[in-house]
């Protein structure tokens, strides 16, 4: 595993778009695992700068979200929809049939989920997966817990995690209780791992991730070094306890 440590957000941000740079330039029809969250949109913005200023192609680019609420509208503001388009999607020359973000309003949730799997591998697999934390550990929303799902799966969100994501809504009964996402075993079948981390509220639990030399499923970030290829990149307050 290869941890760096960047000064702040804009350099973490920095060094992350020029590693998804390096890896679209190398294979053009690279199958990308994105994720949501405060902490990727810096990363975002450089990649559409890269792509204005520089011509970034991402014409031939795969995408596969890590997760959506469940039961919330893609068109919702909220949604982890409407945030890639207006965070990436639509700044950058993606096709948008390349585009996979698990929908959150499906009925028959196991099929889909089943589904959602089955098309990462028809693309041969995620070759670069950018993974942000919980504050609780999780990824993706794979949340702490005595065992982890394998595949894409509909969970319930702990109470940590409505709390965190409660910010960006009116109330805390708007926030969702439950959402989509791909699971643990998804994650690590993907090629490379960027884990990024930023900010204070951060620091605790990368201190428990980096400090000692386990794994345990009620970190789930944790099991990230059993990962072949997993690079983490913290600003200087998220490894401010390491
Ligand atoms: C949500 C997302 C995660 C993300 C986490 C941290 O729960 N499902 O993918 O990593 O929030 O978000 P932030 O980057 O805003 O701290």
């Amino acid at each position: 595993m290869q941890v760096f440590i960047e000064k702040d957000y804009s350099a973490m941000s920095e060094k992350a778009a020029q590693i998804f740079a390096n890896e679209i330039k190398q294979k053009s029809d690279l199958v990308l695992g994105l994720a949501t969250g405060s902490t990727p949109i810096g990363t975002y913005k450089e990649l559409i700068r890269m792509h204005k200023e520089e011509g970034l192609d991402f014409s031939k680019v795969v995408s596969f979200n890590l997760d959506e609420y469940y039961n919330l509208p893609p068109d919702d503001p909220q949604s982890y929809n409407y945030f890639m388009f207006e965070n990436l999607f639509n700044h950058v020359n993606i096709k948008k049939e390349n585009v996979h973000i698990p929908n959150g309003l499906v009925k028959d949730v196991e099929t889909y989920c089943k589904q959602y799997d089955e098309e990462i591998s028809k693309f041969g697999g995620i070759d670069l997966q950018l993974l942000g934390i919980g504050v609780n550990g999780h990824i993706g929303f794979n949340e702490p817990a005595e065992e982890l799902i394998l595949g894409t799966h509909l969970t319930d969100l702990t109470e940590d995690t409505i709390k965190a994501n409660s910010r960006f809504f009116d109330s805390p009964e708007q926030v969702p209780t439950k959402a989509i996402t791909m699971g643990i075993g998804s994650i690590m079948k993907a090629k490379k791992i960027l884990l990024l981390a930023s900010g204070k509220n951060k620091a605790e639990i990368m201190a428990k991730i980096l400090n000692r030399d386990v794994v345990t499923t009620k970190i789930p970030a944790s099991l990230l070094k059993l990962h072949p290829d997993t690079t983490i990149i913290m600003d200087e307050e998220a490894a401010s306890l390491c």
